[in-house]
Formats: C-alpha cells, sequence, structure tokens
C-alpha cells in the first residue's frame, strides 16, 4: 500500500515535472490578426465572419477546435494531414506552430453575426435531433456535446450555432463516407453514419439558427 502510493507520487511529480518543461508561449491575438487580414481575409473574412457558405465562419469559434484543425490540415514529415483539404493544405502549410495558435485566438475572439434558420419544414426533426437525438436509432443529443445553445464545449467540441447550414451538411456527409476522419474516438463518425440525408439537411438548417 505504502509501495503504492509512493510510485504514484512519483509518477505525478514527474509528470508535472515534465509538464512545466514544456514551452509557454502565450497565444498573441494581434498578431493572428496580421495573418488574418492579409491571408485569410480572403475567404473567411479577417473576423472569420465569411461571405460565402463553402468557407466556415470561424468567427468565436472554440479556440481549441481551430487550433487543432490548423494542426490536422497541415501534412507533416511525409504523413498526409489527418484532415484532407487542398485549399485548406496549402494556406497552412507555411504556417508556424505559433502562427497557428495566434490565428485561433484571433479568430476565437471575434464576434459572429447570427444566422437564422430557412426550413420551416423541417425545423421539428432538426430541433429533436439535436436536444434529444434519436434513441431507437441510437443517435445521441447534438446538444450533449456541442451545447444546448450550439455555442460549442471547450475544448474538443466545436460551436455550430450560426455556421453555414451547406458547411455543416458537407462535414456531416464528409465523415458518414469517413472521408473526413479527424473526430477523436470515431465520435462523429459514428454519429453521422446513423443520419438520413434528410435528418443531416434538417438539423444543419436547424443548428444555423441557433444562438
Ligand atoms: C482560398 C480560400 C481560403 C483561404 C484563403 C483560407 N481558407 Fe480556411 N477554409 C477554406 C475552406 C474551403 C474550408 C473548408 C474545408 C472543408 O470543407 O473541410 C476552410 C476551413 C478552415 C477551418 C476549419 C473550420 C472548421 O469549422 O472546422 C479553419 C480553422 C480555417 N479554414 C482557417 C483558416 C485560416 C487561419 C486561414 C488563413 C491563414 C484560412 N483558413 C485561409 C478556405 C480558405
Ligand atoms: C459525443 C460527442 C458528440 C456528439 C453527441 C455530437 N458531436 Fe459533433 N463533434 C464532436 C467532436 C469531438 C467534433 C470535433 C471533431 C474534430 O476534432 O475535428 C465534432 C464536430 C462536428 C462537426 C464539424 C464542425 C466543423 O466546424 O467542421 C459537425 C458539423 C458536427 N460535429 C455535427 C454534429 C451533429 C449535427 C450532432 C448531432 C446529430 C453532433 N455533432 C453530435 C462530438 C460530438
Amino acid at each position: 500500500m505504502i509501495r503504492t502510493t509512493a510510485m504514484a507520487i512519483l509518477f505525478a511529480s514527474s509528470f508535472i515535472a515534465h509538464a512545466s518543461d514544456a514551452p509557454k508561449v502565450k497565444a498573441d491575438p494581434a498578431k493572428g490578426k496580421v495573418i488574418a487580414e492579409t491571408v485569410c481575409i480572403a475567404c473567411h473574412g479577417a473576423d472569420g465572419n465569411s461571405a460565402a457558405s463553402a468557407n466556415p465562419h470561424l468567427a468565436g469559434q472554440v479556440e481549441q477546435y481551430l487550433y487543432k484543425q490548423l494542426k490536422n490540415f497541415k501534412a507533416e514529415e511525409g504523413k498526409p494531414a489527418v484532415r484532407d483539404n487542398a485549399i485548406m493544405g496549402g494556406m497552412v502549410a507555411g504556417l508556424s506552430d505559433e502562427d497557428m495558435k495566434n490565428l485561433a485566438a484571433w479568430f476565437a475572439s471575434q464576434k459572429a453575426v447570427p444566422a437564422k434558420a430557412t426550413d420551416e419544414s423541417k425545423i421539428e426533426m432538426g430541433q429533436k435531433l439535436w436536444r434529444q437525438g434519436d434513441f431507437k436509432k441510437g443517435i445521441p443529443a447534438c446538444a450533449g456535446c456541442h451545447g444546448p445553445s450550439g455555442a460549442g464545449l471547450p475544448a474538443q467540441y466545436p460551436k455550430l450555432a450560426g455556421q453555414f447550414p451547406e458547411y455543416t451538411e458537407a462535414q456531416l456527409k464528409s465523415f458518414r463516407l469517413e472521408e473526413r476522419s479527424n473526430d477523436p474516438e470515431k465520435m462523429m463518425r459514428m454519429i453521422a453514419a446513423k443520419l438520413s440525408d434528410v435528418e443531416i439537411k434538417a438539423v444543419s438548417d436547424y443548428a444555423a439558427g441557433l444562438r
């Protein structure tokens, strides 16, 4: 008993020593802003409110999620990118780890322009999936991970409120086809596999209107 306790303490203290060795660079949104205003602006807007639905809104997105996506888009040491996208792969190729942290801090701190659900006929279906999921089909409530108001949950769960429904729909279909496979523990691939096209449309439209 005493031995195991001692070992646990040893283990814990070596972990703490190790963790404090890591370089602590505080993200600097002002530096992120400079890159946003010169590069990202073309597709996402300088403040992350994008004009075209192919380019997701980034304003107010969960900071750690943004950073993870930027890392995932980058092909490293001969290995293909974890999230394969030709456009974003090119965008992140020249970014350092620090740039990515700064960009994530910049876009996360920007104010998102709210959107609206547009398809009245599917709001009920979308709302039910969002709030309760579908027990019979084994679909969990989106709200459980993405938050009741779709604001996301640091650090893992992205905000979906106000996002273009076309983008959300495309990502769900991409998870379903396992073309997008950077979700930890296959969380989204397992859910998307159980969603029909109509359900995907309904929940994507519903999420857009959340605030
Ligand atoms: C030429 C257009 C273009 C430019 C410029 C661009 N992006 Fe993107 N970005 C896209 C597209 C398209 C996607 C969606 C990719 C997909 O469908 O998976 C995307 C996706 C993203 C995502 C993932 C968002 C999410 O919700 O998962 C992040 C983060 C991102 N871009 C950040 C940036 C940053 C930071 C810059 C500037 C350094 C930048 N982008 C420049 C087109 C662009
Ligand atoms: C068990 C937790 C969990 C549940 C439940 C869940 N999600 Fe997710 N979702 C995640 C995680 C984690 C990610 C981030 C994956 C990554 O790191 O790229 C994600 C990402 C997404 C994305 C990509 C967002 C973007 O900006 O690219 C969409 C779209 C999405 N989820 C929709 C849904 C919908 C719709 C539901 C309900 C039917 C749902 N999720 C339920 C965990 C969950």
